[in-house]
């Protein structure tokens, strides 16, 4: 059997003896293309070749690691849906044409990996008379087996004609594997374009020549391009004589793995291995789990990841040593790196199953009492107090046959962004806060970081209380008083979460300390509060670690500063929060624009470095 490490040697061997540079695969963020989120094909490293610039050689060939999240729906569904993926591709800059890559790719299939010519079936674009031409005359391919269609199929861009995107494009034309009359939907005019599933697309020869204008008109590129691209997984699936692209050697191990793991079979056991996969491979290409772009991305696939596999613990970062020895050959940074990738994940997953436990058996409740639709408010509060991504909201409500009220949601949503935006200009410097706590309990010295805790002491509108009732708004000290929350002080601000009971909730908004005391400020979200009472403190992992980039931020602001100009610079305030920082400091003038973005500079620099954090403890 050729394992799919094998077919992807032997395909840039090929395209290499056929003169083609072999140029390693660009990172899943493309390094020099700002308007794409993600590398989606082979081609997109070489853009600028395409139109003709920075050409040094004329033919070359990769494997590109791939990333594309448009189908996210259907990856673990289908046979052969993806979000990370490999592809391979020849390339030609202003050399050889239709005629040589056609051909090639033929010898490729049927020599190379042994395919009988029989079952292959090709398309063409509808008015490509040339490659039409190619295949029957000199390939030999019967004309019924030479399938023309529109410029949704074979179109590269799809539909780039008539919709764009602008720049190069151009007619294609794809090569189909056939499992065989048997395997499909068994009608008459069943063929390439057929959704049966008889027919796989695997290899798709773009002839790239023009370049789209924002007007919808196509002029001629400079010279005339190939751009073809072939999934690995999916040529490999062929060759192993499997049905689907997650029984080919490039994922049963891993799946292997996942199923030992979880210690059952789950529904989601492809899903799970795809996401990891792409997590793994981006993580490693330099991006981590965040909340904004690219990041949002991998952060959404190891949740999704999480989430279907039903397990109440971390075990995906288990998962990443598996997937880095697979490819370590290939791609040797994976293994280099697995232990920062693994901490990584583990980070991610502890965050989420946080977020998970205090939030799941809220969403449950709401469903079950929510006849058939989820309202605003209550998506809001899963948003928003919980931290229940709104995608995994829609998912989970969609499994149960509900339907979310998002615009009442998105209302709440952009009145929340407003408050904050107009509470972010008042300076929280300094409050001076008498001590209403005189009658509550000291704190001892053996309390470290609990989870599960008694309520102390309950301050109700200022007095002493033996109660708290839904709605109020509270300020709590539990036993032990020593926990994990970050007390505000030093211009950061408090740390967020819930306390929690079997039959309540409070969501605490800050922590404070007063008196050696760590104080929550709470609102009772559900059921009532007695003093004496055994809960859960749930952190707000997530704002937390924010809050905690945020501060590392301010100390990388003012080293920047020092830098720039110069020793003088002295901190003389700041305000960190998990949403933005301000870092106050003495210098005698206004500062350049050129100084600005010098500092700006080094700072995302820094941050993009990585430099390391560390923790000491010191007297
Ligand atoms: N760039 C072409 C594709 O992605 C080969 O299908």
């Amino acid at each position: 059997m050729l394992t799919g490490a094998e077919i992807r040697k032997r395909f840039l061997e090929y395209f290499e003896k056929k003169g083609h540079k072999v140029v390693e695969s660009d990172l899943l963020v493309p390094r020099n293309d700002p308007t794409l989120l993600f590398t989606g094909a082979g081609m997109n490293q070489f853009k600028e070749q395409f139109m003709g610039k920075n050409v040094t050689y004329k033919r070359a060939c990769s494997s590109q690691k791939c990333l594309r999240t448009g189908d996210l729906e259907n990856v673990g569904r289908t046979p052969r849906h993806h979000t990370f993926f490999e592809m391979l591709g020849n390339f030609s800059f202003g050399d050889y044409f239709k005629k040589e890559a056609i051909a090639w790719a033929w010898e490729f299939m049927t020599g190379e990996m042994g395919i009988p010519g029989e079952r292959l079936w090709v398309s063409v674009y509808k008015d490509d008379d040339e490659a039409f031409a190619i295949w029957r005359d000199e390939i030999k391919v019967p004309e019924r087996k030479i399938v023309k269609l529109g410029e949704h199929d074979n179109f590269w861009p799809a539909d780039a004609p008539s919709k764009g995107p602008n720049g190069p494009c151009g007619p294609c034309s794809e090569i189909f594997y056939d499992f065989g009359e048997n395997t499909g939907c068994g009608k008459a005019d069943c063929g390439p374009a057929c959704d049966c599933g008889r027919f796989i697309e695997v290899w798709n020869l773009v002839f790239t020549q023009f370049d789209r204008q924002p007007d919808g008109s196509l002029p001629p590129l400079p010279a005339r391009n190939i751009d073809t691209g072939m999934g690995l997984e999916r040529i490999t699936a062929v060759m192993q004589g499997v049905r689907t692209n997650f029984d080919t050697d490039l994922f049963i191990p891993l799946r292997a793995a996942i199923r030992r793991a979880i210690g059952r079979e789950v529904r989601d056991e492809k899903l799970i291995a795809d996401h990891i996969r792409a997590a793994v491979f981006a993580i490693a290409d330099g991006v981590p789990p965040s909340n904004e772009k690219q990041g949002y991305v991998i952060r959404k696939l190891i949740r999704r990841a999480y989430l279907k596999s039903g397990m109440k613990a971390p075990f995906l970062y288990n998962m990443v040593p598996g997937v880095a020895s697979m490819f370590k050959e290939i791609y040797p940074e994976l293994d280099e790196k697995r232990e920062h990738i693994s901490s990584i994940v583990l980070d991610e997953e502890k965050r989420f199953s946080d977020t998970l436990r205090c939030a799941m058996p809220v969403f449950e409740e709401m469903a079950a009492s929510c006849k058939g639709t989820l309202g605003g408010s209550e998506i809001f509060k899963l948003v928003d107090t919980y931290g229940l991504p709104i995608d995994i909201i829609s998912e989970e409500a969609q499994a149960r046959g509900m339907e979310l009220d998002t615009e009442t949601f998105d209302v709440l949503m952009e009145k929340q962004k407003e408050q904050s935006r107009k509470g972010s200009d008042i300076s929280t410097d300094f409050i001076f806060k008498p001590d209403k706590f005189r009658e509550a309990p000291k704190p001892s010295l053996s309390d470290v970081l609990p989870l599960e805790a008694r309520i102390e002491f309950i301050l109700r509108k200022e007095s002493p209380s033996e109660e708290a009732a839904e709605g109020e708004r509270v300020e709590v000290i539990t036993s032990p008083q020593s926990s994990r929350f970050y007390a505000e002080s030093g211009g950061q601000s408090g740390d967020k979460g819930a306390i929690e009971k079997t039959d309540g909730w409070m969501r605490i908004l800050n922590t404070y300390e007063t008196d050696g005391r760590k104080v929550y400020e709470a609102v009772v979200e559900r059921g009532t509060f007695f003093k004496g009472d055994a809960v859960k403190l749930c952190l707000d992992r997530e704002k937390n670690s924010d809050t905690a980039k945020n501060h590392t931020a301010t100390h990388l602001l003012q080293a920047a500063l020092r830098n720039v100009l110069g020793d003088h610079v002295k901190q003389s305030g700041s305000l960190v929060t998990d949403e933005r920082l301000r870092f106050d400091f003495t210098h005698l003038k206004k500062m350049s624009e050129r100084e600005l973005s010098k500092v700006e500079e080094m700072v995302n620099m820094w941050v993009e470095e990585g430099v390391p954090v560390a923790k000491e403890v010191k007297d």
